[in-house]
């Protein structure tokens, strides 16, 4: 078969390795399995362990490939030589049509890197997030600049990500609006049911999470003061799900264990976490999805971080970002609490990451740009794989 046919069903590799993008790729995962245009192959990385295993039945299918890759504390040069060699190999092995990537991560980082090394086309699912500054999040925002010069199809949450993207000389024609499938995901699995809320108390119900590299240390011992100090004011129930992370646990342990009001967790399964996010009052919080489906749940978020890539919530005032200092942290959790109209304006401000149907645009528009449709798939025609897809026409913007 020349390389520029291919016959339907599109053989579309999903590479994942950690928990957000198990999250963000599922519904992706579960479309393309039940559409006889796609052959899903998942492969999973392993970049994550216990966190992605905890995730992976929201895919309902089978990872065909299982890379092994994390280690205790791994670092990111180390991690990114084992993941480039072993998706290499597996891209080799496997020669999809199309490899779809999701966000900033290290895994598609090298998923990116490892298809296009093999002349395989990139889609980028959640496409065009910036903050602007190249190292925070670190090293995030350099990720998913470095996969917006690989990518064939790139997938933006919203119009701001897009122009960031065309901005960046990345042609119109590539860059598709859908919303976020983080979205489309947390909508099935209320729909589903059956999950715990982990609030127990009558009392006003925080939720925060906190992980991110360039919080951890000093900054993030501090967070957690401050979250003690929240907690003494004694009408709070704090519930953190704590992130496996090694670095993570050293500085929020020590100061979070003890306090009656404060209850730290093991990471929760979606189901449970999306019942206690839809069960509390607001959120503090580092995460990057968190940020997009506390809107969505008319849950006020604040941002524990210096810059956020997802400014629309924030310009919707949905969520505000607070920063990583802990009087401002303290103070603007206190006026939230204290503030019924400042409380209602936040829940009632709406969510601008979609409308649950990123999925569908995502997969209908690959499927057309390979040519594929339900009569070709009945025929088993060959198709025309897109005229773009050479390593010429790659944007190098
Ligand atoms: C990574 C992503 C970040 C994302 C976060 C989601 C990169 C560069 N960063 O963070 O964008 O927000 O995941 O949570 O890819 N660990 C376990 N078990 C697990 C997961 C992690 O033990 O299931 C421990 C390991 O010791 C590992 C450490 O946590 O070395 C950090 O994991 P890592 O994937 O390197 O996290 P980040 O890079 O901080
Ligand atoms: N999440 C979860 N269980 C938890 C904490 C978070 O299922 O205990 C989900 C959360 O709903 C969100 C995602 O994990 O969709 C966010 O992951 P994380 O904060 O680790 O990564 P980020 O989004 O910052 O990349």
């Amino acid at each position: 078969m020349s390389p520029n046919v291919i016959t339907t069903p599109v053989r579309a590799m999903l590479v994942l390795g950690t928990r957000p993008e198990a999250i963000k790729l599922a519904p992706v995962a579960r479309a393309m399995a039940a559409s006889p245009l796609f052959e899903p192959i998942v492969v999973t990385t392993g970049q994550h362990r216990e966190m992605l295993h905890q995730m992976l039945e929201l895919l309902q299918i089978e990872a065909r490939t299982e890379l092994d890759v994390m280690r205790d504390r791994q670092e990111l040069s180390t991690l990114t030589a084992r993941l480039v060699d072993g998706l290499g190999e597996v891209v080799r092995a496997e020669h999809p049509d199309v490899v779809v990537v999701q966000g900033d991560t290290t895994t598609a980082l090298t998923g990116a890197l490892a298809a296009f090394y093999e002349h395989i086309p990139v889609a980028h699912v959640e496409a065009g997030l910036r903050t602007g500054v190249a190292d925070n999040p670190f090293p995030e925002e350099l990720n998913r600049r470095l996969i917006g010069r690989m990518a064939r199809w790139h997938f933006a949450p919203t119009p701001r990500a897009a122009e960031h993207l065309t901005g960046e000389g990345v042609p119109a024609a590539e860059v598709f609006v859908t919303g976020n499938t983080v979205i489309d995901n947390l909508l099935w699995v209320l729909g589903e049911g059956g999950g715990r809320n982990h609030f127990e108390s009558g009392l006003r119900r925080v939720l925060v999470t906190l992980h991110r590299r360039e919080n951890q240390g000093d900054k993030m011992r501090a967070m957690g003061r401050t979250l003690w100090r929240l907690a003494d004011r004694g009408d709070v129930e704090i519930v953190l799900p704590l992130h496996k992370s090694p670095a993570v646990r050293e500085a929020l342990l020590p100061e979070l264990t003890g306090h009656p009001n404060i209850r730290v967790v093991e990471p929760l399964g979606y189901l449970d976490f999306s019942a206690t996010l839809a069960g509390c009052d607001l959120v503090m919080t580092d995460s990057g999805g968190i940020q997009e489906e506390a809107p969505s749940l008319g849950k006020p978020a604040l941002v524990l971080r210096s810059t956020t890539e997802r400014p629309e919530a924030v310009e919707a005032g949905a969520a505000k970002l607070v920063g990583t200092e802990p009087e401002a942290i303290l103070a603007a959790a206190v006026q939230l609490l204290d503030d019924r109209e400042l409380y209602e304006r936040m829940a009632t401000a709406g969510n601008p990451f979609g409308d649950g149907h990123a999925t569908d645009r995502i997969v209908a528009q690959i499927a057309e740009d390979f040519g594929a449709d339900a009569d070709a798939a009945a025929a088993d025609d060959a198709l025309a794989v897109p005229q773009s897809n050479g390593p010429g026409s790659y944007s190098t913007a």
